[in-house]
């Protein structure tokens, strides 16, 4: 699956290249007050929200599907990492107790089936703290190369939420400069942030890395907690 192939690929430099992705884990976690004890984080990658706990946790679960990411996990005898994809339901059937919170950070974006994901996580019945990324990242970008974006809308995505959650939503955007054209686009591979969808082939890239009349890209991440 090429989601799965872009993140393995990326693992190693995703530390370096995850500042946009740092901010918003911090954000998620901030907002959290009630110091969780066991909690769920869905698509960790190489554990951005573990790092920015700041209390002690009785038990974390790291679920990812990239082995390359959970290698880059922190471990702990509190920590269990867990190789499973969030679009299957068996992922979310195999734990035992409930957890006091459930976190994603960066990765709901990608889920196949939005609704159903939302409906396995919903039934293991926890608080939630959700950031994903919705259809205005990297707009200017996408509207340079007359480009629809690849990701739902946070109208679409918090119309399925509410079915699920009885949550607060806040839209956050963040703008991130770069130095030169190549330097973004390197920065776009590495993140991950596309997810392995090649929307443009290498002539059109080259073109786009013309025309880009900015030196920064946005993101925007509905965040979704209750
Ligand atoms: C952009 S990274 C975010 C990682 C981490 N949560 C953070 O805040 O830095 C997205 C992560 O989601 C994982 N991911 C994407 N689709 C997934 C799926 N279907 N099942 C499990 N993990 C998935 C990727 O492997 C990657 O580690």
């Amino acid at each position: 699956m090429r989601v799965r192939e872009e993140f393995s690929r990326s693992a190693a430099a995703y530390a370096q290249y995850n500042v946009i992705q740092k901010k918003v884990a911090q954000r998620l976690v901030g907002s959290i007050i009630d110091s969780p004890q066991r909690i769920l984080d869905i698509g960790c990658g190489s554990g951005t929200i573990f790092k920015a706990i700041d209390w002690e946790v009785e038990h974390f679960v790291a679920l990812d599907f990239s082995e390359a990411m959970l290698l880059n996990h922190p471990l702990s005898k509190n920590i269990t990492c867990k190789l499973a994809d969030f679009n299957n339901a068996k992922a979310f059937r195999t734990f035992s107790g409930r957890f006091d919170r459930i976190i994603s950070a960066s990765a709901l974006q990608w889920a196949r089936d939005l609704d159903a994901v939302f409906g396995y996580i919903a039934a293991l019945q926890a608080p939630v703290s959700l950031a994903i990324f919705t259809c205005n990242t990297f707009k200017s970008m996408y509207d340079c190369a007359q480009l629809e974006p690849i990701l739902r809308c946070s109208d679409e995505v918090i119309a399925l939420a509410e079915q699920h959650f009885d949550a607060q939503y806040e839209i956050v955007t963040y703008t991130l400069a770069f130095k030169s054209p190549r330097e973004m686009f390197r920065y776009i591979k590495k993140s991950g942030v596309s997810g392995g969808r090649r929307v443009l082939n290498y002539q059109q890239t080259k073109q786009l890395m013309r025309e880009y009349p900015h030196d920064y890209l946005e993101f925007e991440v509905l965040f979704i907690h209750n």
